[in-house]
């Protein structure tokens, strides 16, 4: 998702129509105000959630909105799918637009999924090495025992991408039951490291992003707003 910064004369020209030339006289007679104050410097950076009206009509005023859902197995983390539902088709009609994912899960996972409109946020999040820590609940087809601990922690080596994983937790919560913490998101990571044992995963559910948790009432397919603070809190663990 690219972060849609903008200088303003480019801005408006482009929304408008209007050369450039024009536009410079036109913030030269204070007709543009950006975030209610009137600009008048052509190179004014404009980012996707800037309030841009021009002689009082509105060019640009997007709400930043972030949102949790409980994503259930059998639904694809894409907002277009010729095949499959969608994580978009789960949300009401009226409140799709403009948002994306924010880390995938694969088709057969489910759990916690994040989506937005904000573009430097879901970078942020969704980087494979954002340093974000993802919790999830993982089912296994055969027992695990002490060995994978240790393997998790070192890394596991990936021929594909040449690398060797960050160090990842795993809890052992039953005979084919692990609790698994990554820092890093890598194309099917659980399931390639557990891959390493030929112990194949039979279901991965994610508890949490960063600490953030999913809510235990929220079903699958239902979704909510996060809070502001919510927000803050996911942004302040990006890098850590
Ligand atoms: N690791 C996987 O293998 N699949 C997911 O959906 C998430 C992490």
């Amino acid at each position: 998702m690219q972060s849609r910064v903008a200088r303003l004369d480019r801005f408006i020209s482009v929304q408008t129509g209007i050369n450039r030339k024009h536009v410079r006289l036109m913030l030269a007679r204070g007709r543009v105000l950006v975030d209610g104050v009137q600009a008048k410097d052509i190179q004014q950076p404009i980012g996707e959630f800037s309030r841009v009206l021009l002689d009082g009509q509105v060019l640009q005023a997007n709400t930043p909105r972030y949102v949790m859902l409980h994503k259930p197995v059998g639904v694809v983390s894409a907002t277009r799918d010729d095949e499959h539902r969608t994580v978009i088709d789960l949300l009401q009609a009226d409140y799709r637009h403009g948002l994306h994912i924010a880390g995938r899960l694969d088709l057969n996972s489910s759990g916690l999924l994040l989506l937005t409109n904000d573009g430097r946020w879901s970078r942020g999040l969704s980087a494979p090495d954002s340093g974000v820590s993802k919790r999830y609940r993982v089912t296994l087809a055969n027992p695990i025992d002490e060995e994978y601990i240790q393997a998790f922690a070192d890394g596991i080596y990936f021929d594909y991408e040449g690398i060797c994983t960050r160090p990842a937790g795993l809890r052992i919560l039953g005979e084919r039951l692990a609790e698994v913490t990554l820092t890093e998101g890598r194309y099917h990571q659980i399931k390639r490291m557990f891959g390493r044992f030929r112990n194949p995963v039979l279901e991965l559910h994610r508890c949490a992003i960063g600490n953030l948790t999913l809510d235990a009432d929220l079903l699958p397919g239902q979704s909510r707003e996060l809070t502001a603070w919510e927000v803050a809190c996911i942004g302040a663990s990006i890098g850590d």
